[in-house]
Formats: structure tokens, C-alpha cells, sequence
């Protein structure tokens, strides 16, 4: 299912079999987007139920809550961090039966070049999924120090290259400051030798992908959410007062430095018989990944709170 933007939600059906909406329940989506996999499952739950949408891109959201109030069911959109998100819910008296994280950016974000998140854009080096507050991807390349930019590109990009693409950064901002994606993207392709023949991938994917990491503290957030959800399914702090008993919980993520926090977290719980892991990693189909290249990367994960 694609919408007018373009985008298309990575294992839709896959999502609504883990998650197994009923009619008159309620699904937290901590990564409304589009609203793609929120409008199908507000399909289900009805009139009775309910969809409670959080994005921390503003624009996203009001995106999502109209997606989802065309399918009837009533819509809580709370603007934020998903790293605020069990706060927000005990604060509102909700207690989930589904919540979905499906992490990264939409569709809407990356081919927006005002937003800076791809080098195959020219805009401003932003890459903020909320940009009404925090330091630009600009502000750290023009000020982080050398060693930071090396273990930031290596640590979250995955670069090997990451110290010769932190030097020429750093030559390169003495010159004149880096305040563009094609100026960033051509320092990284200055910086490693590419031969598009023999690697498929643009030189600069690794390191911008590091710093829209690092931008948006993603990891940090989803340790915040992970530390959350473990808290509230081991009863500490209030007991269980925003997961239902026999909620269940599904994670997407798009990078195993993601995928590892959420198989830890899932599998401590898992331990302890807290909850039941029924689906293992889920991947999606080759068909999926044909039609849709995003999809290629995704990682699906779920539990059920017991
Ligand atoms: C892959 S999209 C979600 C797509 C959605 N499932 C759909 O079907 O349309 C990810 C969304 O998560 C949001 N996001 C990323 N990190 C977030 C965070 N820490 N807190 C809240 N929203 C976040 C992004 O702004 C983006 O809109």
C-alpha cells in the first residue's frame, strides 16, 4: 500500500499479524509517519477503540491523525520523543493493548531537501526529524573535534574509513564551513576512494547516516523507550499502567545497531517469563524487498506481555 507520498509501510501484513488488533482496542504508535501502518490497524479497532499517534516531526503527525481519523476510530496524537512516551501515556490514564515502533525517517522527511537527510539532495546539512529544537548535522561537523567525529562515524556508521573522513572534514571546514549535503557528500567522496563499479554504495551513505543518528540521539531514545517498556512490564514504578496485560509490542528497526538493543531488551524480558516471544525475527518477503528497497534492511521483533 503506498499513499500519495510515496510511502510505502515496510511489513504491513506482517505487523498486523504480530500485533492482532481487535475491535474496541487501543494501539500506541510511538512512529505515527504517514500513518500507513496506523490507518490500517484504526481500520480494525473501530469507533470503540483507539489510536494514540506520536511523531516528533510535527508535520508527520498531523500527516498520521488525519490518515487515521478518515478510518472512524478516535485519534490521541501526543508530539514528541518516544523516549517520553510512557510518561505521556501514565500521565493521560492510557494502558496500550498494541504498540508499534517503527524507527528511522518517512518517506516525507528524506525526499524533503530542506530537511538535509540525503546527500542526493542539495539542501541545508539540518537532518533534525524535529526542527524546532537541537544542534543541526551542520553544527556538529563545523564544531565537533576530530577524535569525535572518527569514533561518531565509525561507532554509528559502521565506516571503517570513518578517521580519514574525519580529517578531511576537519581540512575542509578550516577553509570555508560546511553548510550544505552536496558539500558534505563531496568531502566524504574526496576523503575514501570510490569505484561505483565495485561497491554499490555512495561513499557518504555510512557517515550520514552516523550523524543523523547522532542528531537525533536515536539510540539514546530507544534506550530511554526500551528502559521504559521494561519497567512497566516488571511492575516497577506504578505497575502496568500503560501496557495492558496481553499486550503486544513490535519494533522495526533498519540497522542492527537498533536491532541488538531491542533483541537484548526483548529477550531479558523473555527470561524471565514477563513475556512470550511467538514470531522471532521477521523479515521481509522477497517480494516486499523487490517492490519496496527500504524494506531490505528491516528487522521485525515482538513480544506479547503475559
Ligand atoms: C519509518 S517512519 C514511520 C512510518 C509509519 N509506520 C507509517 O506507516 O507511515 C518513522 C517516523 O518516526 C519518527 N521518529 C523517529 N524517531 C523518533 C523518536 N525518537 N520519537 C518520535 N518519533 C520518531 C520520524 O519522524 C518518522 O516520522
Amino acid at each position: 500500500m503506498s499513499d500519495r507520498f510515496g510511502h510505502i509501510p515496510v511489513l504491513m501484513d506482517e505487523v498486523l499479524r504480530v500485533l492482532h488488533p481487535k475491535p474496541g482496542e487501543t494501539c500506541v504508535d510511538c512512529t505515527a509517519g504517514l500513518g500507513g501502518h496506523a490507518a490500517a490497524v484504526g481500520a480494525i479497532l473501530g469507533s470503540a477503540g483507539r489510536v494514540v499517534l506520536n511523531d516528533l516531526d510535527a508535520g508527520n503527525l498531523k500527516r498520521a491523525t488525519a490518515t487515521v481519523e478518515a478510518t472512524g476510530t478516535p485519534v490521541t496524537a501526543i508530539h514528541g520523543n518516544f523516549a517520553e512516551l510512557p510518561w505521556a501515556l501514565t500521565e493521560r490514564g492510557i494502558a496500550a493493548d498494541m504498540v508499534l515502533a517503527d524507527l528511522g525517517f518517512a518517506s516525507s522527511q528524506v525526499d524533503d531537501a530542506d530537511r538535509g537527510l540525503s546527500f542526493m539532495r542539495d539542501g541545508p546539512l539540518d537532518m533534525r526529524l524535529d526542527p524546532s529544537k537541537g544542534l543541526t548535522a551542520a553544527d556538529l561537523v563545523n564544531r565537533a573535534p576530530e577524535g569525535e567525529l572518527t569514533k561518531m562515524i565509525a561507532d554509528l556508521g559502521e565506516e571503517n574509513q570513518a578517521a580519514k573522513i574525519a580529517r578531511k572534514i576537519v581540512q575542509a571546514r578550516r577553509e570555508t564551513p560546511i553548510q550544505s549535503t552536496s558539500q558534505l557528500a563531496e568531502i566524504v567522496k574526496a576523503a575514501v576512494p570510490w569505484n561505483p563499479e565495485h561497491v554499490r554504495i555512495h561513499p557518504a551513505t555510512r557517515a550520514f547516516q552516523a550523524l543523523r543518528i547522532a542528531v537525533n540521539d536515536e539510540l539514546g531514545s530507544l534506550d530511554a523507550f526500551l528502559a521504559g517498556m521494561d519497567a512497566a512490564i516488571r511492575g516497577v514504578g506504578g505497575g502496568r499502567s500503560w501496557l495492558a496485560l496481553g499486550a503486544r509490542v513490535a519494533i522495526i528497526s533498519f540497522h542492527s545497531l537498533e536491532d541488538r538493543r531491542v533483541k537484548e531488551a526483548f529477550a531479558g524480558l523473555v527470561k524471565q517469563g514477563l513475556v512470550e516471544d511467538e514470531h522471532g525475527l521477521i523479515r521481509a518477503s522477497e517480494a516486499e524487498q523487490s517492490a519496496n528497497p527500504r524494506s531490505r534492511s528491516a528487522k521485525m521483533r515482538a513480544i506479547r506481555v503475559v
